[in-house]
């Protein structure tokens, strides 16, 4: 039986963000570390997978270290090594992938591979060590069979959840992810990179109602997500709509337009794309709760993950719509929201509880896999591109 309950040290490399953590009994979060290269790729408006495969070689070894140092750890006390080998830039998960399988090896304990997505979904179930234990509506049998939401700057996609590892993917984005749009909007608003904390807080000082904003649904009982009608909106709201055949200037005239917007302007149009995306985010949840009930399944509550869950107009909004839905709502704590290796050693210990683990011969996958262990339950078992 390959089980270690203890302490997992878990590594995530699969963009942008270095980390690493040591999460106790897969909820208790004993140290965590994180190097964001977010000044590395500021200056290109978006990660440069090259700059970023060299700079996780480069922060990997003192961000392991750091996380150890703040769990009061050494590393021959670890009893797994877990990794986020799926889905992400190929060249920045193979440096974590390589490093976890060094580390495994060497300390003889076993080699856990997760994958990203997932582990967004497993962020709501952990706690700072030292904090009061979750409450006991965070047992499995409180918070599963749950209905999903992934929200990160690479996905936008709902899940029947029907435990930490068994998941189906009911719908996600047809077009941008909702952290893409959010990136895309704070640039025609001229804010630095990365956009959608920056908008979040803008947002904050303006009216959501200044602007009227598109909000896609797609079909009557479509699940999946487009954002791509309200960035052109926001497009053409900055910098006009273009006369037939006339191009847009691309980055130059957007940043021109974007100077030119006056203070008040500029937070009341963030506020009101903020509002739109939320809004859509939230009445699809109210969308595949229902279809869900129609199908029989007992839904007990929401979970909700991925870097876009840290902005506050969806966090104020959710409480709203689980309370109408009468369901039980866990949204990951604002640390494990966008990237975080807790949230992939947490899920690595519902792994090894089922008794599963890798070999050295783990690989990675720049795509996530949208079924596992999910039966006779609506929704699409293929496997997409992350
Ligand atoms: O989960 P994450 O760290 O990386 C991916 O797996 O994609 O998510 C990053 C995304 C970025 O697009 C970032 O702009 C967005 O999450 N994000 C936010 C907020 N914080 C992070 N978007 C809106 N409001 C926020 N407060
Ligand atoms: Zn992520």
């Amino acid at each position: 039986m390959i089980r270690a309950m203890g302490v997992i040290l878990g590594l995530e490399t699969s963009c942008d963000e270095t980390a690493a953590a040591l999460v106790r009994d897969g909820r208790a979060v004993l140290g965590q570390a994180v190097a964001s290269q977010h000044d590395l790729h500021a200056r290109y408006g978006g990660v440069v997978p090259e700059l970023a495969s060299r700079a996780h070689v480069e922060r990997l070894t003192p961000v392991v270290r750091a996380a150890l140092d703040q769990a009061g750890l050494r590393i021959g006390q670890v009893d797994a090594v877990a990794v986020g080998h799926r889905p992400g830039l190929v060249g920045s998960l193979v440096v974590g992938v390589s490093a976890a399988k060094a580390l495994a090896w060497r300390l003889g304990v076993p080699l856990v591979g997760v994958d990203h997505v997932r582990a967004h979904l497993y962020a709501p179930r952990l706690h700072e060590a030292g904090e009061a234990e979750p409450p006991a509506s965070q047992t499995d049998a409180e918070v599963y069979p749950a209905l999903g939401l992934v929200v990160s700057g690479g996905h936008t996609s709902l899940y029947r959840v029907d435990s930490a590892l068994e998941m189906l993917r009911l719908g996600k984005t047809i077009d941008d992810a909702a952290g893409e749009a959010f990136d895309k909007a704070a640039v025609m608003l001229g804010l630095g990179f990365p956009g959608g904390p920056n908008l979040d807080r803008l947002a904050e000082s303006g009216d959501p109602s200044a602007e009227t904003l598109p909000r896609s649904l797609l079909g009557p009982d479509s699940l999946d997500f487009s954002f791509s009608g309200l960035k052109t909106a926001m497009l053409y709201r900055v910098c006009g709509r273009p006369e037939r055949g006339v191009r847009f200037g691309g980055a130059q005239q957007i940043a021109q337009a974007a100077a030119g917007l006056g203070d008040r302007e500029r937070a009341d149009l963030a506020a009101s794309f903020r509002d739109a995306v939320v809004d859509v985010l939230a009445r699809k949840l109210v969308r595949a709760a229902e279809a869900l009930r129609a199908e029989g399944v007992g839904l007990k509550s929401i979970v909700v993950g991925g870097g876009v869950s840290a902005n506050r107009a969806l966090r104020r909004r959710l409480p709203e719509t689980a309370t109408r839905l009468g369901l039980g709502l866990h949204v990951a704590p604002m640390a494990y929201c966008v990237d975080n290796a807790a949230m992939i050693a947490g899920l690595a210990q519902a792994r090894l509880d089922a008794g599963q683990c890798d070999d050295l011969g783990l690989s990675v996958a720049a795509s996530g896999v949208d079924a596992i262990g999910t039966a006779g339950a609506a929704g699409t078992p293929d496997s997409a591109p992350g």
